[in-house]
C-alpha cells in the first residue's frame, strides 16, 4: 500500500490539515487533488500556526508536495503562501500540473453576483443562495467543463494567454452584464498580471500525474489531501448546498491522472459536526449548546470568518461517507472541545415524517431538511484527563465508549484520535 487518501467525513474543516500533516512524516510526496481556496487548513506546530488555502499540509517536512489538475487555483494566493513558506526557512519543491485551472478575476465576480441574484431571486422557503466562499470556485469548475478554462501552462504562453483572456472577458463581460454586474476588468491589465503570475510559478511547472504515478510504480509512499468534506460533494453531498467539485476519495483518480489501485482511506471526523452555510443539517444542536462548542473550539472559517453552525456528531453522515469513500480508518479530532459537559449526544438514525427511521442520509436535500435527528445520551468526560492521556488506554472511559459506539456502528477502526491542536496532542490506537 503506497497511497493515502486524507478526506472530511463530514462538511469540512473536520482537521484535515492537522492529520495531513502528521501523516506527511510518513510519506515522500503530498498531492492536493481537488477544490481550490475555498479550503483552508490549519497545522499547529508548537506556538506556531499554518494556514494554507493551496499549499498541501505535508510541505512542513521538506518533502515534494504538488498541485494536481483537479485542483482551480488562484495563483495570487498560492504565490503568497509559496513566500509565507520560504520565509519559515524550508526548502520548498513544489509541482503544479500544468493541465491545473486558473482562478480568473472575472470567476470571482460570477460567483459574488451569482450569488446575490440567488439571494434576490428565492422565494418563500425556496432559497437559492448556497453561502459560497465568494473565491469564484464554481465559476472556474464551469469553465474547465465548458472548455474556455485557462489551465496554468497558458500563463507560460503570452500569445496563448492573451487570446483566451480576450476571448473569455468578452464573453464574461456579457454574462456579467445579466447579472446587472459592470466589470472594471482589462484585458491588459489582466494579461499583465496573469503573467507575472506565471512569471513567479514557471519553476513549479511539472508533469503531476507523471511524477506521481512514478512514486507510486517505485512503492513510495504518497499522500493525498482533500479539501471540503464528504457532505459538500458536488454529486452526493446535500446538493445544491455543497461545492463544485467531487471530494470523494476515488476523486483521486481522474484528479491527478493516476490508473485505479488499491489506496488507504482516511477519513476524518470531528467529535461533533459543523457546517458553514446555509443546507439540511439534521444534528443540529440547539443554540445553547452550540454557542458553547462554537466559542470554545473557535468554530469561525478558516477562509471565511463566518461562524459555523453547530451539531451532535452525526453517525448517519459518517456511515453513508464510508460507503461512498470506503474508509480504512477513521481520525477524530477535538475531543477535548467536547469535553467537560454533562451529558453528551450522538445521532444515530433519523426520523423522516414518511419515511420513519432511516440510517442512511437522504439523496435529496428536501428531505434531508425534514429528517429530525435520532439522538443517544452518553456520559460527559473530563477535559482534564484527555489533556494528560498520552496513550489510548490512558483516555478517561467516557471516550472509549464514545470511540467504540462509532467504530460499531461505522465498522470502521479509528486509528487517530486528536486531543488538540498540535501534533503531540495525538493518541495513535
Ligand atoms: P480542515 O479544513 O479539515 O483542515 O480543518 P480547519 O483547519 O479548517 O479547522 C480545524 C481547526 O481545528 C483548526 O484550527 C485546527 O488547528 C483545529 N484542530 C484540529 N484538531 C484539533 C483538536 O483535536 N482539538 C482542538 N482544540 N483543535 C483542533
Ligand atoms: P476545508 O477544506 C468548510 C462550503 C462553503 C459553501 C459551499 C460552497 O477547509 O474543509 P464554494 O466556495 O466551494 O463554492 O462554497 O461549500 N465550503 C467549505 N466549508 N470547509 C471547506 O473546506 C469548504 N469549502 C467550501 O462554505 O457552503
Ligand atoms: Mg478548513
Amino acid at each position: 500500500m503506497t497511497g493515502t487518501i486524507v478526506v472530511g467525513a463530514q462538511w469540512g474543516d473536520e482537521g484535515k490539515g492537522k492529520v495531513t500533516d502528521i501523516l506527511a512524516k510518513n510519506n515522500e510526496l503530498t498531492v492536493r487533488f481537488q477544490g481550490g481556496n475555498n479550503a483552508g487548513h490549519t497545522i499547529k506546530v508548537g506556538e506556531e500556526e499554518y494556514k494554507f488555502h493551496l499549499m498541501p499540509s505535508g510541505v512542513l517536512y521538506n518533502n515534494p508536495v504538488a498541485i494536481a489538475q483537479g485542483v482551480v487555483l488562484n495563483p495570487k494566493v498560492l504565490i503568497g503562501e509559496i513566500e509565507s513558506v520560504k520565509k519559515t526557512g524550508l526548502d520548498l519543491d513544489l509541482h503544479i500540473d500544468p493541465r491545473t485551472q486558473i482562478i480568473m478575476p472575472w470567476h470571482i465576480e460570477l460567483d459574488i453576483a451569482r450569488e446575490k441574484a440567488r439571494e434576490e431571486e428565492s422565494v418563500g422557503k425556496n432559497k437559492l443562495k448556497i453561502g459560497t466562499t465568494s473565491r469564484g470556485i464554481g465559476p472556474c469548475y464551469e469553465d474547465r467543463k465548458n472548455r474556455s478554462g485557462i489551465r496554468f501552462h497558458d500563463l507560460l504562453d503570452k500569445d496563448s494567454l492573451e487570446g483566451k483572456i480576450k476571448n473569455n472577458l468578452g464573453i464574461k463581460r456579457k454574462l456579467l452584464g445579466l447579472y446587472g454586474y459592470e466589470t472594471g476588468l482589462k484585458e491588459s491589465e489582466v494579461l499583465e498580471e496573469y503573467l507575472e503570475f506565471g512569471n513567479k510559478l514557471k519553476e513549479h511547472n511539472s508533469d503531476v500525474s507523471s511524477l506521481v504515478n512514478l512514486y507510486l510504480n517505485y512503492n513510495r509512499n504518497v499522500l493525498f489531501e482533500g479539501a471540503q468534506g464528504i457532505g459538500l460533494d458536488n454529486d452526493f453531498g446535500t446538493y445544491p448546498y455543497c461545492t463544485s467539485s467531487n471530494v470523494l476519495a476515488s476523486a483521486v483518480f481522474p484528479c491527478v491522472g493516476l490508473p485505479i489501485q488499491e489506496m488507504d482511506v482516511v477519513g476524518v471526523t470531528k467529535a461533533y459536526t459543523t457546517k458553514v452555510g446555509p443546507g439540511p443539517f439534521p444534528a443540529e444542536m440547539d443554540e445553547g449548546f452550540a454557542e458553547i462548542i462554537r466559542e470554545k473550539g473557535n468554530e469561525y472559517g478558516t477562509t471565511t470568518g463566518r461562524p459555523r453552525r453547530v451539531g451532535w456528531l452525526d453517525l448517519v453522515q459518517l456511515n453513508s461517507g464510508s460507503a461512498l469513500n470506503g474508509y480504512k480508518s477513521l481520525a477524530i479530532t477535538k475531543l477535548d472541545v467536547l469535553a467537560d459537559m454533562e451529558k453528551i449526544k450522538v445521532c444515530t438514525a433519523y426520523e423522516h415524517p414518511t419515511n420513519g427511521k432511516i440510517g442512511w442520509f437522504p439523496s435529496e436535500a428536501s428531505q434531508a431538511f425534514e429528517c429530525r435527528p435520532v439522538l443517544r445520551e452518553m456520559e460527559g468526560f473530563s477535559g482534564e484527563e484527555i489533556k494528560r492521556a498520552k496513550t489510548y488506554s490512558e483516555l478517561p472511559s467516557g471516550v472509549k465508549s464514545f470511540i467504540e459506539l462509532i467504530e460499531d456502528h461505522i465498522k470502521t477502526e479509528i486509528k487517530m484520535v486528536s486531543t488538540g491542536p498540535r501534533r503531540e496532542e495525538t493518541i495513535y490506537k
